[in-house]
């Protein structure tokens, strides 16, 4: 399984203060010496963490793979076919949501999102639909020649017990064999962290995960000892 970081909370971080640091484009230099298969941004219309000059840079720097998740509205879809990422991962978006909430409904957007593929295809940029682990959404996605699907994991990492748990793994478990077998790449992602990853992997269908929150979480977490360290050590000089 192909393991894509997403870097948008470096850029919440840096966007936080309305300075330069943390420097998005560093750390995604930085994971792919660690490891990753690809770096994963999502360009929002409100540009609330990851803006044009990121999007750009991460374009001339990532040498793996750049994933660019985005509305399909026209002023995003003209930046994607400019900028030409790797993917173009179609999510849906609202104003005030704190993260994307769930998957975009093919079946009720289908003109829109068959055009969107259209126009990105043209650029030949390959397309993800973010979607929810639903066989109907998934058949649709390849109606309209999307190339990969996403499944949203969000009900998986939010279930209440281990029960739901379970229940909601065989539904992905099912949706991305239907899937594989209507010819889609099969990508996953959301609330994925170092405990639900485990079971996860069983998963054989699957070929690629995007996390974010739960790895840039932790790497504050594992950092902040030589971070202190380092300032106590400057400071210390100058007794
Ligand atoms: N995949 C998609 C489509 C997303 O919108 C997000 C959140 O930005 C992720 C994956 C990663 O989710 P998380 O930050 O919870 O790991």
């Amino acid at each position: 399984m192909r393991f894509c970081l997403n870097v948008d909370h470096i850029a919440t971080l840096r966007n936080a203060r309305g300075e330069m640091l943390p420097d998005p484009v560093t750390v995604a230099l930085i994971a792919e010496q660690a490891g990753v298969d690809g770096i994963v941004v999502h360009l929002r219309e409100d540009r609330r963490h990851i803006n044009e000059r990121d999007l750009r840079l991460l374009r001339e720097l990532v040498s793996t793979k750049l994933d660019m998740e985005m509305a399909a509205v026209d002023e995003i879809i003209k930046i994607a076919c400019d900028v030409r990422p790797n993917l173009a991962t179609i999510v849906p978006e609202r104003r005030k949501e704190l993260t994307t909430e769930g998957g975009v409904n093919v079946i009720d957007n289908i003109e829109a999102l068959s055009n969107a593929i259209k126009e990105l295809h043209e650029a030949e940029i390959p397309v993800s639909l973010f979607i929810e682990p639903d066989i109907n959404q998934i058949s649709a996605a390849a109606e309209i020649n999307a190339d990969f699907i996403e499944i949203h994991t969000g009900t998986y990492a939010n279930a209440a017990n281990e029960e739901e748990q379970f229940d909601e793994l065989e539904r992905i478990r099912l949706a991305s064999k239907h899937a594989k077998k209507l010819g889609l790449g099969v990508n996953a992602g959301h609330g994925l962290n170092y405990v639900n990853i485990k079971q996860f992997l069983e998963i054989e269908d699957i070929d690629e995960v995007s996390i974010g929150q739960a790895i840039i979480a932790r790497a504050v977490i594992t950092g902040i000892k030589e971070a202190v360290e380092e300032m106590k050590q400057i400071i210390r000089q100058k007794k």
